[in-house]
C-alpha cells in the first residue's frame, strides 16, 4: 500500500493526532511537522503507545521554507495531510494578520516546498464556514462559496482558492478540500482528545469541562433561532469518522488529478440542548446552563448533505451522537486537565 511517507502538518493537534494514529494503524509511514503552538508532544507519545510504533516527529513551522526543504529531502514523502494552522474565531478577529500569515502564508510556503520536491498531493482541512450564511439546509458541494463571517473563515476560503489556482496551473496536482462540519469526540481509549488552551470556544469541550468541574455552567448562545427548540443546530461528526474520511480521500487522490471538494459530516443536525441531553445521558452528569445572547457570527443551522462523499469517497460517518459524547467524556474524565496533568 505504501509508496512513500505521509507528512502530517499539525499532527500533534486534536484532529491531527487522531489522524496520525489512524495512518499508523493502516500501515502508513508517518512524519509529523508541528510547532506545538496549540498542542503537546505528549499527544504524539500516546499515539505511539496506542499504535505500537512511533511517527517521525519534527518540531517546526510550516512557514519555515529551509526546514521544509530539508524535510522533503530527508524523507520520501508521497502525500501531505495539511492540518497545521490557527483556528480560534475570536482571536482571528483580534489578530487577523497572524491568521493570514499562518493559514494562508504558511500554506503557500508549504506548497512551494512541495512543488520544489515534486510532491503534488495534498489534503487540506477546510471548514463548512466557507459556505457563509446559507438560508437553506443541507449544504452541498454544488453551492458557491459564500462570505465567511470572520478572518479565520476567510483564511480557509483563501487557501481553497490558492490550491484551486495551483491545480489549474499544473495538472500534476491532486488536491482534496475537505470541509469539516463540527468535529467532536475522542479516540475510544480516552488517551487522546481535544485539549483547548484557556476557555473553550466550542460547545462540546465546554460541556465536558463543566462536567469535570472546571467550569460552573454552560452558556447557551441564543434560544430564539428559528430551529426546533430555538438553539443553534450543527452537524457534529466523531473525530474517528472524520479521520477515516481522510484515509478514503487519500486513496481517491492517488487515482485522480485536480481538485476534489468534499463535505465531511453526518447529514444530521443536533441543537445545543439536544447535545446537552445526549451528554447527560452518556455521562450521567447534569450540565447546568443559562440562556445567553446569541454569539455574533453564529448561524442558526448548519448541516451537510453527505451524498458526494459517500458516492465519490465511498465513505460515510458511522458513529452517532451517543458515541461522540461517551468518547468525549472518557477523554475528559481521564485527563481532567488535558495533556497538562502529566
Ligand atoms: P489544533 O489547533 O488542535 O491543531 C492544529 C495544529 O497545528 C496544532 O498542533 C498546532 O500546534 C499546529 N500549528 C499551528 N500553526 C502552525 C505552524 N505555523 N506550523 C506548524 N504547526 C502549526 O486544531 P484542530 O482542531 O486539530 O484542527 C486541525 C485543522 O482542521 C485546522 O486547520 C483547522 O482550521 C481545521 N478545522 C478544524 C475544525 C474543528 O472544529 N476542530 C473545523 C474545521 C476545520
Ligand atoms: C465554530 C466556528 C467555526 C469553526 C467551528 C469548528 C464560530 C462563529 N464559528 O463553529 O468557524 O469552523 O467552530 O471549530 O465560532 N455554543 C453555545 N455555548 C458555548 C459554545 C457554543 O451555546 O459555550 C453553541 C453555538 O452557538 C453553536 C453550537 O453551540 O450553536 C456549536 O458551537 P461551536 O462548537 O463553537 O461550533 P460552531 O459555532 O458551529
Amino acid at each position: 500500500m505504501n509508496d512513500g511517507m505521509v507528512l502530517v502538518t499539525g499532527g500533534a493537534g486534536y484532529i491531527g493526532s487522531h489522524m496520525v494514529l489512524a495512518l499508523l494503524e493502516a500501515g502508513h509511514e508517518v512524519v509529523v511537522l508541528d510547532n506545538f503552538a496549540n498542542s503537546s508532544p505528549v499527544a504524539l507519545e500516546r499515539v505511539a503507545r496506542l499504535a505500537g510504533r512511533a511517527p517521525r516527529c519534527v518540531e517546526g513551522d510550516i512557514r519555515d521554507r529551509p526546514l521544509l526543504d530539508r524535510l522533503f529531502h530527508e524523507h520520501a514523502i508521497a502525500d501531505v495531510l495539511h492540518f497545521a494552522g490557527l483556528k480560534a474565531v475570536g482571536e482571528s478577529v483580534a489578530n487577523p494578520l497572524a491568521y493570514y500569515e499562518h493559514n494562508v502564508g504558511g500554506t503557500v510556503t508549504l506548497c512551494q516546498a512541495m512543488a520544489a520536491a515534486g510532491v503534488k498531493r495534498v489534503v487540506f482541512s477546510s471548514s463548512a464556514t466557507v459556505y457563509g450564511e446559507v438560508a437553506e439546509m443541507p449544504l452541498h458541494e454544488g453551492l458557491p462559496a459564500g462570505t465567511p463571517s470572520n478572518p479565520y473563515g476567510r483564511s480557509k476560503l483563501m487557501v481553497e482558492q490558492v490550491l484551486t489556482d495551483l491545480a489549474a496551473s499544473d495538472d500534476e496536482w491532486s488536491v482534496a478540500l475537505l470541509r469539516y462540519f463540527n468535529p467532536v469526540g475522542a479516540h475510544p481509549s480516552g488517551e487522546i482528545g481535544e485539549d483547548p488552551l484557556g476557555i473553550p470556544n466550542n460547545l462540546v469541550p465546554f460541556i465536558t469541562q463543566v462536567a469535570v468541574g472546571r467550569r460552573e455552567r454552560l452558556q447557551v448562545f441564543g434560544d430564539d433561532y428559528p430551529t426546533r427548540d430555538g438553539t443553534g443546530v450543527r452537524d457534529y461528526i466523531h473525530v474517528q469518522d472524520l479521520v477515516h474520511g481522510h484515509l478514503a480521500a487519500l486513496e481517491v487522490l492517488r487515482e485522480r488529478r485536480g481538485v476534489g471538494v468534499w463535505n465531511l459530516g453526518t447529514g444530521r443536525g443536533y441543537s445545543v440542548l439536544e447535545v446537552v441531553e445526549a451528554f447527560e445521558r452518556a455521562s450521567g452528569r447534569r450540565i447546568p446552563y443559562t440562556i445567553a445572547p446569541r454569539r455574533p457570527g453564529d448561524v442558526a443551522e448548519c448541516w451537510t448533505d453527505p451524498s458526494r462523499a459517500r458516492q465519490e469517497l465511498g465513505w460515510a460517518a458511522e458513529l452517532g451522537i451517543a458515541r461522540m459524547m461517551a468518547d468525549a467524556w472518557r477523554w475528559q474524565q481521564r485527563n481532567p486537565n488535558g495533556y497538562r496533568n502529566m
